[in-house]
């Protein structure tokens, strides 16, 4: 049952503090800062195909591959056709919290055919991504009944953090910050706003999401949980492309969600982005840890605890998630079943 919750989303929300625990367990060790997943992971290059909240994920994990000195690229699967074809001791990745999308299992049979080695990252044991590939990282979410994913991809982005973390010899800020991950998470359901900003904005327009770096796959996952679930016009756009284009959509009646998390080079940019549509008198709701001064221009704050980077993101997709809820609640929309859309998708 939704244990008291007015929906299985809102519920598998709340589940996400157990969900990273479970993900985390004993993968870690506290000793030496090392990182163990049970995979057979020394790849010369990686490919990353998924499709829809799994590829945000699949983004997320080709970032932090590329910061540990391994060349990644992730695809749409239903793009894969397009990609150079693996070779030798390339891996290719299917990120799928079902194991059964088809048209990532059609991906991942390509890529077996050209030779390459496969890897599932999956939530489900025993599925058929889990079976075909040659080996299987456990994302251990536990179920997800709600057609919008949502502590699926917080499993996936940790589990992802963890087989990036796991080709390095410990890295204690990151173990540090993961540890600690679940007890932020608590604390941002615990204490966010959301619910006021969805009140506030419920009858806008339009919606637009906006990051970089780590925070650019967040601001593609919030605007996909909020078109999915509200049927409102949402849109997220790397921070940087909004001036080439996305600015002729922003008016005062198009709220812009910016994710700027930390306080370098990345927030500093985000920052000029979110000028840019202050200009334009659209209301800016910063999702930001508090560390730049992007609160300053901006109408509401969404606040998460300041850490470390690669865990920011995932604070902040929290906050994006609530969002999304609480505007298709106001709106009375069916969550757990948004119309016209599936749990797995099985045809291409
Ligand atoms: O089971 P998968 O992770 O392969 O599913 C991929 C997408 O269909 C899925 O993430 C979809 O985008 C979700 N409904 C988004 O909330």
């Amino acid at each position: 049952g939704k244990s008291g919750y007015d929906h299985f989303m809102l519920k598998e929300i709340h589940e996400q503090p157990r969900a990273l625990r479970q993900c985390l367990r004993e993968r870690v060790n506290e000793m030496d800062g090392k990182v163990s997943v049970d995979v057979d992971f020394a790849p010369e290059r990686v490919q990353f195909v998924a499709c829809g909240t799994s590829y945000h994920a699949a983004l997320f994990g080709a970032q932090l591959l590329q910061q540990s000195g391994i060349p990644a690229q992730a695809f749409l699967a239903s793009e894969y056709a397009t990609a150079t074809p693996p070779i030798g001791d390339d891996l290719v990745v299917g990120v799928t919290q079902s194991g059964e999308t088809a048209d990532t299992l059609s991906a991942l049979r390509e890529a077996r055919r050209r030779g390459a080695r496969t890897l599932a990252v999956t939530n489900v044991v025993g599925s058929t991504a889990a079976r075909e590939c040659d080996q299987a990282l456990y994302v251990r979410a536990g179920p997800e009944i709600g057609v919008a994913a949502t502590k699926t991809f917080a499993a996936q982005v940790v589990a992802l953090t963890l087989l990036a973390l796991s080709t390095g010899d410990g890295d204690r800020d990151a173990i540090g910050a993961l540890r600690k991950l679940p007890g932020n998470v608590q604390a941002v359901l615990d204490e966010s706003t959301a619910r006021e900003v969805a009140e506030e904005y419920v009858d806008s327009d339009a919606f637009f999401f906006i990051g970089r770096g780590l925070s650019y796959p967040v601001a593609l996952e919030g605007a996909l949980k909020f078109k999915e679930i509200t049927y409102e016009h949402a849109e997220g756009f790397a921070a940087g492309e909004l001036k080439h284009g996305p600015l002729a959509l922003v008016t005062s009646e198009t709220p812009v969600f910016a994710v700027v998390t930390g306080d370098g080079e990345q927030a500093r940019k985000t920052i000029g982005n979110v000028k840019e549509v202050e200009a334009r008198d659209a209301p800016v709701i910063a999702v930001t840890d508090g560390q730049s001064d992007v609160e300053r221009y901006a109408d509401h704050v969404l606040r998460i605890p300041a850490g470390e980077p690669r865990t920011a993101a995932m604070l902040a997709n929290i906050q994006l998630q609530l969002v999304a809820y609480h505007t298709a609640a106001m709106l009375g929309r069916s969550i757990d079943k948004p119309r016209n859309l599936a749990k797995s998708v099985t045809v291409e």
